[in-house]
């Protein structure tokens, strides 16, 4: 438990689902008031909202898409209306797919870097801009991955979105910390969520992906959520700029592991 966080108030975008509901149920523990927010399914962001009541937190959800300006000011709107003010702005929203770089069509890469990256540059804006006018020595965590710096065949659009995701966050950090605002990433390696499911179910392709991650295992998200609450709270003051790589060490070239080379 950190104790500073009970009675925070977290935004979390896609959070009714994979890490971002981990992380909504985490923070829910933390007995902090949650805003999850989720972009099409009601009926899941309401049972994050009822765990997180279950765990002594608040919460409250509500719909928007993080591409559209006007939903993502009114995720920020939200958390001030319902809970008065804004502490913490997760920018979690994400999506891949993957496609031969060659064929990928201009829709496929459009989509993702406006989910990926200008929705987390919205969600960092809106919250930096509240922080900011409110004289709020808030924080921003914006949900990068070891594809910020592993390049990924086949997902072109998804590797630039997070390449793209660790210089906003650094220039954000440096931009915003003489007031004392502060901006990290945290990258994921790979994680037992729903957008990797199908990946993971066949166990020739999850075998693979073991054999690439030191630790030996897929991590899980109450492991990424552990870092968002650390990186949320005030144990890490004086940490900015920064990517926290929760990734079983996959960042770390694990074919070099047997001391080949
Ligand atoms: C992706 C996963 C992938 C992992 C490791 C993450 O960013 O979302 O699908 O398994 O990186 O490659």
């Amino acid at each position: 438990m950190y104790t500073d966080l009970k009675g925070k108030v977290v935004a979390i975008t896609g959070a009714s689902s994979g890490l971002g509901k981990a992380m909504a149920i985490r923070f829910g523990q933390e007995q902090a008031k949650v805003v999850v927010n989720y972009y099409s399914n009601e009926k899941d962001a309401q049972t994050v909202k009822e765990e997180i009541q279950k765990a002594g937190g608040e919460a409250v959800i509500i719909q928007g898409d993080v591409t559209k300006e006007e939903d993502v000011k009114n995720i920020v709107q939200t958390a001030v209306k319902e809970f008065g003010t804004l502490d913490v702005m997760i920018n979690n929203a994400g999506m891949e797919n993957p496609v031969q770089s060659h064929e990928m069509p201009l829709k496929d890469w459009n989509k993702v870097i406006n989910t990926n990256l200008t929705g987390a540059f919205l969600g960092s804006r809106e919250a930096i801009k509240y922080y900011v006018e409110n004289d709020i020595q808030g924080n921003v965590i914006n949900m990068s991955s070891v594809h910020e710096m592993i390049p990924w065949p086949l997902f072109v659009h998804y590797a630039a979105s997070k390449g793209g995701i660790k210089l906003m966050t650094e220039t954000l950090a440096l931009e915003y910390a003489p007031k004392r605002i502060r901006v990290n990433n945290i990258g994921p390696g790979a994680i037992n969520t729903p957008i990797n499911a199908e990946k993971f179910a066949d166990p020739v392709q999850r075998k693979d992906v073991e054999s690439m991650i030191p630790m030996g295992y897929i991590g899980e998200p109450e492991e990424i959520a552990a870092v968002a609450v650390w990186l949320a709270s005030k144990e890490s003051s004086y940490v900015t700029g920064i990517t926290l790589f929760a990734d079983g060490g996959m960042t770390k070239y694990p074919s070099f592991q047997a001391g080949r080379g």
